[in-house]
């Protein structure tokens, strides 16, 4: 008996990137059966298919994805390309179903969130191109976990995860392959390997926090292996299925010990991590951290001269509430610029598209075209390579930067586990009032519009309204607000500020400090602390 009777589970709406849930709730019978099913079933069926599989080592990952494959099998699928010990990171998952041309693949993760029996667990699929399900799929995909009344299973025993090479599953070929063997292949294509080799054999030092997740086994490869750097350059560098208590989320406040160590005395030249599932990143220098926004736009006025993009770049996209310093950029450079929702879907069709080689998010996402999903090593490997050719530390190139291009002052302010009632009624009120906004003047700024931001995609058309507020002000600074898609526990606010200063004066100021105005502004406009009752925000990027 394959086919299993099944009822509908409430909520199984993939958000901004798969659908994520606390772990318990994707352990309960059935659960993750009916959204494999219901995801298989919108796809019109996956007969004949060949698909990829893996995931960044969190708790039940490996029980998920022995299910999956035994319904694969029963679904008549033709072979499934699975990570060793059911690992993969996103972009080499990416990678796999462009290099072997696989119809699609499902990425167990739930990126930057943290893991664990309590904690969370997350199932994505991606299609051919190798990028994650379009809206209209993830849709499909949900309308269909509201009726799945069946789930196909093979009823077989365990396969063996750890063994590369090929075995049948039923009728299915099962083909266990080294996780990181052909993304490293990837990235000695794109990169200048000697050049960066030079480096390090001339001391440059790096410290790679890997945070007990995805990355620590590709980035002991690329950096200490292939590219001499010494042992210990990574840290954190075995995954764990609760990434060893830490929140594995690239950021100032979740990577603290790798902050530390890039501010105080003896750093290292260099500082990243990465997140649970490797496709953000955080690019640290000695004593300077480097926003995502000014991450993107420094790679976007280097990248040719790393090997990959020698003949430049086709066009940059970015998200709509990462700053406008790729746009700075891109004018220089001649480039379009396109700005799209949040979320790293959006940028597939502009790559299918040819009309970008270059993304990035400020939620620590950047990437190129040479995947479908942001790349964590791959933007670590951007910078070295950048720094190898140009001779200079990070804190030189970022001077540099803001001196030809101005500097936008940026920063996210996060409130985390809101009442939902009360997340939704204060955006609420911001809607009904956003017309009224323009001209009011607040803390000495004017509001020279207000909006919510629609996008209408310039491949094909698809409209997808709602996706965050702007209020700009005179002169060139703004907040956006929106709400999180990603979390698993009530509403995340997001606030998004930005300032502009062309200099060449105020170039080096604390950015909290230039952005002040503009907090307080928003304080006047939106009452966050007032509605909340929060005294302020507990994520600052
Ligand atoms: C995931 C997506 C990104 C997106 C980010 C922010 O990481 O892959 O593309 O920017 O979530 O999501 P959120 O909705 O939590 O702000
Ligand atoms: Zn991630």
């Amino acid at each position: 008996m394959t086919s299993h009777p099944t009822r509908p589970f409430e909520g199984q709406k993939p958000g901004t990137s798969g659908l994520r849930k606390k772990t318990p709730v994707f352990m309960q019978p059935g659960y993750l059966e009916n959204f494999v099913q219901s995801t298989f079933d919108a796809l019109g069926g996956v007969a004949g298919n060949v698909l990829v599989l893996g995931g960044d080592g969190r708790y039940f990952g490996r029980e998920a994805t022995q299910c999956i494959l035994k319904m694969a099998a029963a679904n008549g699928v033709a072979r499934v390309i699975v990570g060793q010990g059911a690992w993969l990171s996103t972009p080499a998952a990416s990678n796999l179903i462009r290099k072997r041309g696989a119809d699609g693949g499902l990425i167990l993760s739930a990126s930057h969130n943290p893991g664990g029996p309590e904690a969370d667990f997350g199932v994505k699929y991606n299609m051919a191109n190798g990028g994650p399900a379009p809206e209209a799929v993830t849709e499909a995909i949900f309308a269909r976990t509201m009726e799945i009344d069946s789930y196909r299973k093979l009823d077989a025993p365990d396969v063996n995860l750890e063994m590369v090479g090929e075995s049948r599953l039923g009728e299915m070929i099962v083909e266990i392959v080294d996780p990181v063997s052909a993304y490293a292949d990837m990235m000695e294509e794109i990169f200048d390997f000697k050049a960066l080799r030079g480096l390090f054999h001339e001391g440059f030092t790096l410290a790679m926090d890997s945070m007990c997740a995805i990355t620590g086994p590709y980035a002991v490869e690329i950096f200490e292996n292939r590219l001499g750097a010494p042992k210990g350059t990574v840290v954190h560098e075995q995954p764990l299925p609760d990434f060893g208590g830490m929140h594995p989320d690239p950021n100032p406040t979740w990577a603290h010990e790798l902050m530390e160590t890039l501010m105080g005395p003896g750093a290292p030249d260099f500082g990243a991590a990465s997140d649970g599932d490797g496709d953000r990143n955080m690019i640290l220098g000695r004593g300077i951290y480097v926003s995502p926004s000014d991450s993107l736009a420094v790679i976007a006025a280097n990248a040719h001269l790393v090997p990959g993009y020698a003949s430049g770049l086709k066009g940059v996209a970015r998200s709509m509430p990462t700053s406008a310093a790729v746009d700075k950029v891109a004018q220089k450079l001649g480039l379009d610029c396109y700005e799209t929702p949040t979320g790293w879907k959006f940028f597939g069709n502009l790559m299918d598209a040819g009309r970008v080689s270059l993304c990035g998010e400020e939620s620590f996402g950047t990437g190129s075209d040479h995947v479908r999903e942001k790349d964590g090593l791959w933007a670590v490997l951007m910078w070295l390579n950048i720094i190898a050719v140009r001779g200079l530390g990070v804190a030189e190139i970022m001077a540099d930067h803001w001196e030809e291009y101005g500097r936008n002052y940026y920063s996210r302010h996060d409130y985390e586990v809101l009442p939902n009632d009360i997340a939704n009624a204060m955006l609420g009120d911001l809607r009904d009032r956003l017309e009224g906004l323009k001209g009011q003047k607040v803390q000495g700024l004017v509001v020279e519009s207000a909006d919510e931001f629609c996008y209408t995609d310039p491949v094909d058309g698809a409209v997808s309204a709602g996706q965050g507020f702007r209020i700009l002000f005179e002169g060139g600074s703004r907040v956006v607000l929106r709400l999180s898609g990603t979390g698993t526990e009530g509403a995340t606010l997001r606030v998004y500020l930005e300032r502009y200063e062309a200099g060449p004066e105020g170039l080096t100021e604390d950015p909290q400090a230039a952005l002040a105005p503009i907090i307080a502004a928003t304080e006047d406009l939106v009452g966050i602390r007032a509605r909340t009752g929060r005294t302020g925000p507990n994520v600052i990027t």
